[in-house]
């Protein structure tokens, strides 16, 4: 569908990004003159704190964690910052697809009739009381009926209708981050749920039409979203992400956790190799750090710790998948990002659980002024917050939402629709 420049332009050229994950938290600082692609002028990153599988859980911990990497960011950009593009991920968000139409009594259709169809504020009877808009997407219009829409402006028609993406997250969990950035004196420029974000940064224009399922593959969080016709049709989460493989490996072997890390990094795999067994890491044991005492442990025991939780992971978003009806709409193709889709053997497990002949391991796209430290899959939320922030995609995001009182719309939940129109 069209993409169109942004509804707020970021200010005086300014525009920053903030993903506050589970084990780090990174800002990016980058300025956008005319239309020069955008430059990054300071990057921050800083071990996270107060944060469990992607929600806030120390107000304390995670301000001063966000203050570390903003106050980093802002020190290299010389200059400061006063409102952010961050980013949602955790079990916070939920995902849907709506349908209803609007009567238009036979006019030409004009950007009025698109304004009164997406406006927001219709769906807010419908909702949850808990729950709040964050992304609300037009996927496809139909006039009298007729499907397959893309641009209704310039037709005619009795009625139009839409089909709209819309993501909630919980009113609850915006707060506590809406309260954790004022701390950091921070306003919120737009919310962006993470897999989203990292797909902007990582996935290239035609796999969004052909379609695609992206996997961010974090340290607390596994984020999914799934394009189609080019469009964000379905997103999710699920919370199991690289700390969990990181605390079996620990259990499992009786060592402490940034030992298992190391090791997870230094020898880990998914898939068992035939000289996994002859090759034999020494593995330093809880309680005897002092006497530097340690244990001779086949790597294929660490494999087989490594295995099946990752195994777990990806038939969890099978399931997932499967449940919310996008067993064949998930399209043909898997990108992976996130810290933990580093680890060798993720590529071959994905595509066997998941059924895909095609996994493509992704980094964000090329930003002028990104340092190489900071250009891994790791970074792929971080830089995609970036791009929404500056192509907004012709969508009404959730800044401006406004419950009114209005009538309740015909609205309904359309999971058949996908299934017929696709
Ligand atoms: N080379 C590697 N091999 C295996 N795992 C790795 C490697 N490098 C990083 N990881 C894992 O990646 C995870 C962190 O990934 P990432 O930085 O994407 O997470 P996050 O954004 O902090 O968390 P989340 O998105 O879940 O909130 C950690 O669990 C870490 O162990
Ligand atoms: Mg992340």
């Amino acid at each position: 569908m069209h993409r169109h420049k942004p509804q707020t332009k970021p200010r005086n050229g300014l525009v920053a990004a903030l993903d506050i994950g589970t084990t780090k938290i990174s800002c990016l600082i980058a300025r956008q003159e005319g239309t020069r692609p955008p430059r990054v002028l300071g990057i921050g990153h800083h071990a996270s704190a107060g944060v469990r599988h992607g929600a806030i859980v120390d107000m304390d911990d995670a301000e001063a964690a966000v203050r570390a990497a903003v106050g980093a960011a802002e020190e290299m950009a010389g200059t400061n910052i006063h409102s952010v593009n961050v980013a949602l991920s955790g079990p916070v968000f939920k995902s849907r697809l709506v349908a209803y139409d609007i009567g238009i009594a036979g006019h030409e259709i004009g950007d009025q009739d698109l304004r009164k169809i997406l406006d927001a504020s219709r769906l807010a009877s419908e909702l949850p009381e808990d729950q709040e808009i964050v992304h609300s997407i037009p996927v496809g219009y139909s006039i009298d009926g007729n499907r397959g829409v893309r641009d209704p402006r310039g037709m005619f028609g009795d009625r139009l209708g839409v089909n709209l993406h819309v993501i909630t997250a919980s009113t609850n969990a915006l707060r506590n981050l809406d309260t954790c950035l004022h701390r950091c004196h921070l306003e919120v420029e737009n919310r962006v749920v993470g897999p989203y974000a990292s797909a902007l940064s990582a996935l290239v224009e035609d796999e969004m039409k052909l379609g695609v399922t992206l996997i961010d593959m974090g340290g607390g969080t596994t984020n999914i979203s799934v394009f189609f016709d080019g469009e964000l049709v379905h997103a999710d989460c699920i919370a199991v992400g690289g700390v969990n493989v990181t605390n079996d490996i620990a259990r499992g072997l009786s060592t402490p956790v940034q030992h298992a890390e190391r090791m997870k990094t230094l020898y880990g795999n998914c898939m068992p190799s035939p000289s996994d067994d002859l090759e034999v890491i020494k593995v330093p044991l809880i309680g005897e750090e002092q006497t530097g005492e340690t244990n001779p442990v086949a790597r294929s025991m660490l494999v087989g710790i490594i295995r099946p939780r990752i195994e777990e992971t990806f038939e969890l978003i099978r399931e997932r998948l499967n449940s919310a009806g996008f067993e064949k709409l998930s399209g043909p193709r898997i990108v992976l990002t996130g810290g933990a889709s580093l680890l060798p053997g993720v590529r071959e497990m994905a595509g066997s659980i998941l059924n895909k002949a095609q996994v493509r391991m992704a980094k964000p796209r090329y930003l002028e002024g990104m340092a190489e430290a900071s250009s891994g899959p790791q970074f792929a939320t971080c830089a995609g917050l970036i791009y929404y922030a500056l192509e907004s995609t012709g969508e009404l995001a959730g800044r401006t939402y406004r419950p009114k009182d209005q009538p309740a719309s015909r609205l309904g939940r359309i999971g058949q629709w996908l299934r017929e129109n696709f």
